[in-house]
């Protein structure tokens, strides 16, 4: 059976774009971790940090990767920061092959900051705030990856094809 694949990046690299692409290009179903809790929580990711704070909010992240653990055939994007808990980056192993979109930090900070709604950036400077959160999480990204693609000169098409070329790569990780 194919394995599951697992996007984690950096806010604005396109998990959810490309884990869509990816959906279509395998017949496997898409699970995005944010939409999860917003639906089970009942309000979108920025209320749930308004009204909770970041703690809560990655306890219910927490919760809601665990679950995945043992489900099959789906390509599951991830939050920016799920893999901070170690807990979690085991999870992610488990569920999948996982694969890091990456792209270059202005990319990255253009595309995160585009639609206002990512709570972690509603700072007086968002630069500083991605750049100081970018510097503290590439270590964990390049850690829990099988993999990492460099999304910057590449369209969520391409992007998709690539990651799925790279995924099959690291499939024996899930042969028995
Ligand atoms: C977060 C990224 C967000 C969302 C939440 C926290 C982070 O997801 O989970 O706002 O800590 O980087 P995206 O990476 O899809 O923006």
């Amino acid at each position: 059976m194919a394995p599951n694949l697992v996007l984690v990046g950096f806010m604005g690299c396109g998990k959810s774009s490309v884990g869509r692409r990816l959906a279509s290009l395998t017949g496997l179903q898409y699970i995005d971790s944010d939409d999860l809790i917003a639906q089970a929580e009942g309000c979108t990711i920025a209320e749930i940090f308004a009204r909770a704070g970041e703690e809560s909010f990655r306890e219910t992240e927490h919760r809601t990767l665990a679950a995945l653990c043992g489900t099959q055939k789906i390509i599951l994007a991830t939050g920016g920061g799920a893999i901070l808990r170690a807990d979690n980056r085991d999870i992610l192993r488990q569920i999948g092959v996982v694969g890091w979109l990456d792209a270059e930090p202005d990319h990255l900070f253009e595309r995160a900051s585009r639609s206002g709604r990512r709570p972690l950036l509603q700072v007086e400077n968002p630069r500083a705030a991605f750049d100081h959160l970018l510097a503290n999480r590439r270590h964990l990204y390049e850690q829990v990856a099988d993999f990492r693609l460099d999304t910057t000169s590449l369209d969520h098409d391409a992007a998709a094809q690539a990651f799925l070329d790279e995924a099959l790569r690291h499939a024996e990780r899930f042969e028995c």
